[in-house]
């Protein structure tokens, strides 16, 4: 008897930080409901990792004097031995500096751009560092900080890659629409509807103003913007495009379940971003979004660029680590 298939990711963090209690808690989570499926007879497949490319990671390992690579070295080692100690018992754990995942990135983007989801133009807006992510003056606070975090922009001016979002508008509505429970909770699937009805604009996805990223094949001196180069990670850790594209045939192309769970800090990029990649590229968005809140502190969401966080390795040594995966 064929088992049924389910497919379970966290986000891939950054590189940027230790990780602390709130990425564990996605990381447990999913933890959790792996083992569960497991238990109720599915073949079950359960993938974490790193997110290390991009404009924090590179700034950050300036900062400490060493290369981008030695700093996400460095993290992504410490994440492995935290996810030990909290008996996480992940199948799969991609770094976006691996080959495998470079190779079909660079392929990805390739492939839109030959068909033209993505074009060449000019970019002229606010970009925040933490974030990774662009604004149109509209959408800036007060004083040009960023509407998300609150932290100053920076205004970048410069030749980039646009992708077509704006093109898929319709469908993605449609899609959402037709499939109820696409995002869960429903309050969360209410808010990109109202931000998707208010109008998708093409987002720039190349920078040209620093280095430590994927290149754009045919135009070097671009690097793909790091959430086409993170979002693609859920397949390219199965393979796709790869000589040996089994594991994406059995879980995603002919899967039965495949969860995506996020903080409510990156909806955006899982709800709108990567299922329009996926209709881009000819895939079937498979995914369903899990969608849970924040751990706070005094000064808000606990974070690793604000520094204000706990460690879980604090908790277990305290209370022990099953209250501590139970919590
Ligand atoms: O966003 N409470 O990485 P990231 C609960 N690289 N969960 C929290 C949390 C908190 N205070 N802080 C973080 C990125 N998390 C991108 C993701 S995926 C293709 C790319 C958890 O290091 C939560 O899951 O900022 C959140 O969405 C994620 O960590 C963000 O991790
Ligand atoms: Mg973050």
């Amino acid at each position: 008897m064929n088992k049924k298939t389910f497919y379970i990711t966290t986000p891939i963090y950054y590189t940027s930080g230790k990780f602390h209690i709130g990425t564990s808690y996605t990381t447990c989570l999913c933890d959790t409901m792996k083992r569960y499926k497991e238990l109720k007879g599915y073949d079950a497949r359960f993938l974490t990792g790193t997110d290390e490319h991009g404009m924090k990671v590179e700034s950050y390992a300036k900062e400490a004097g060493i290369t981008p690579q030695q700093f996400a070295d460095k993290i992504a080692g410490m994440a492995q031995e935290t996810w030990k100690n909290l008996d996480i018992i992940n199948d799969d754990f991609l770094r976006t500096t691996e080959k495998r995942h470079e190779t079909a990135v660079a392929e990805i983007f390739d492939q839109l751009l030959k068909q033209d989801d993505i074009y060449l133009g000019e970019y002229s807006g606010n970009y925040c560092m933490q974030c990774e992510a662009y604004f149109t003056p509209t959408q800036l606070l007060e004083g040009g900080l960023c509407p998300d975090c609150g932290r100053p922009t920076t205004m970048v001016k410069e030749e980039t890659y646009f992708l077509r979002l704006s093109k898929y508008q319709d469908r993605l509505l449609q899609y959402i629409e037709d499939h109820p429970d696409f995002i869960f909770p429903e309050t969360r699937k209410n808010e990109v509807v109202q931000f998707i009805k208010s109008g998708l604009q093409d987002i720039s996805v190349s920078r040209t103003a620093f280095n430590w990223g994927i290149k754009v094949k045919s135009n070097p001196k671009h690097v793909i913007y790091v959430w086409i180069d993170a979002l693609s990670n859920y397949i390219t850790a199965l393979g796709y495009d790869s000589a040996d594209d089994s594991l994406f045939k059995k879980y995603w192309l002919n899967g039965d379940e495949v969860i995506h769970v996020v903080g409510k800090d990156i909806l955006r990029f899982h709800a709108i971003y990567w299922p329009v990649m996926l209709m881009a590229l000819g895939l079937p968005i498979k995914f369903r979004l899990f969608v849970h809140g924040w751990y706070l502190m005094k000064e808000g969401k606990m974070s690793k660029s604000k520094g204000n966080v706990i460690y879980p390795d604090e908790l277990v040594d305290r209370y022990g680590l099953d209250a501590f995966r139970y919590y």
